[in-house]
């Protein structure tokens, strides 16, 4: 981040873990990042690396049974965690908007599109309900959907999944938020509707300087969207970059892997992917050393033993051993 730039959120060795207090697991260890306004940050990494978690910690929205154990949230120098009930009711949906992977677990069934938008604007707007029917289908117009004003009367059953996160898309932004937050907007869809959507967020973004965070397990998605990424592995950021950067010189085993894994579909056709070897690793786990050292083709002994803190080498990041003897 240069100094001219505006930072709306800020992370600062954030720990988050589940569990009673007695048998707890860190799921997010000693996470940090700065997001500046108008730019998008992409979270990626495999499942259960701790991208979700990571984003309900920042609108204090944590499942039962997680618990952040440690660090600060920032928003725009205020730390979240510590806000009254009143001023976080502001900050969610009014500052900080999410869009959730399912948009079904978001919509309620039973009501109207068209009832759903209005309440929403009402809810944080003092506006007349004709004002806020009128900025729902302007909304709806900006989204993509065709005929807004007599599909304000349609159910969320009636609009295909791609029309659904459209309309979660209208949902986020109604109340002008500063941060939008996208949790894997796209994996329900089919890789066309993918691309519109990530396509619509990335303009609706630009066209009003919003910051965004990207969650992601498809670094192939972000490299048109992100001006920065940030790769998880086990609750840890292993590696951190400028967007260009990550994907011209990834210095971390794991997101050479992960970019070899990719399948470029403008390229010449792979004759074999080349998948990272293992899964990811249970929660926790291991207890020492680096947590890819188990799947890693470059783990040494003291990657086994000792987990590696971020190297930074500029404003790129890698939490990996092999950076401390290529110095
Ligand atoms: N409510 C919960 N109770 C206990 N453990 C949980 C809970 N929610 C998540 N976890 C654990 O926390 C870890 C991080 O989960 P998280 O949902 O953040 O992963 P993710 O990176 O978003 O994965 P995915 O790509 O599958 O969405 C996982 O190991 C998961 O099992
Ligand atoms: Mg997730």
């Amino acid at each position: 981040m240069n100094a001219r730039e505006e930072c709306v959120l800020q992370i600062q060795n954030l720990q988050v873990s589940v569990g009673s207090a007695a048998a707890s697991t860190a799921v997010v260890r000693g996470l940090s990042y700065q997001l500046s306004k108008g730019k998008v940050l992409a979270v990626v990494g495999e499942s259960g690396c701790g991208k979700t978690i990571h984003a309900l910690s920042v609108l204090r929205i944590l499942p039962p049974g997680a618990h952040i154990t440690g660090g600060q949230i920032l928003y725009h120098g205020k730390d979240i965690l510590t806000l009254p009930a009143e001023e976080l009711r502001q900050l969610r949906g009014q500052k900080i908007a999410m869009i959730f992977q399912d948009p079904m677990t978001s919509l309620n069934p039973i009501r109207t599109i068209g009832k759903q938008l209005t309440e929403t604007i009402l809810a944080h707007k003092k506006c007349s309900k004709l004002r806020a029917q009128a900025t729902a289908i302007r909304l709806l117009k900006k989204v993509g959907i065709a005929d807004a004003r007599r599909r304000m009367k349609e159910y969320p059953f009636q609009f295909s999944g791609g029309q659904r996160q459209r309309i979660m898309i209208a949902m986020a932004l109604c109340l002008k938020p500063d941060i939008l937050i996208a949790d894997e907007p796209t994996t329900a869809l089919d890789v066309t509707i993918q691309a519109q959507i990530l396509k619509l967020i990335k303009q609706l973004q630009t066209q009003s300087n919003m910051a965004a965070v990207f969650i992601t397990h498809n670094l192939a998605l972000v490299a048109e969207v992100a001006d920065e990424v940030l790769v998880l592995y086990g609750g840890y950021c292993m590696e951190q970059a400028a967007a260009a950067e990550l994907f011209k010189h990834p210095l971390h085993p794991y997101t050479q892997g992960l970019l070899a894994s990719l399948v470029h579909l403008s390229g010449p056709k792979p004759t074999h992917l080349c998948a990272i070897e293992g899964y990811p690793p249970a929660p926790g786990m291991p207890k020492e050393g680096c947590p890819f050292a188990p799947r890693c083709p470059k783990a040494t002994d003291k990657c086994h033993a000792q987990l590696p803190p971020l190297f930074t080498e500029g404003a790129h990041a890698v939490r990996c051993w092999l950076r401390e003897e290529s110095k």
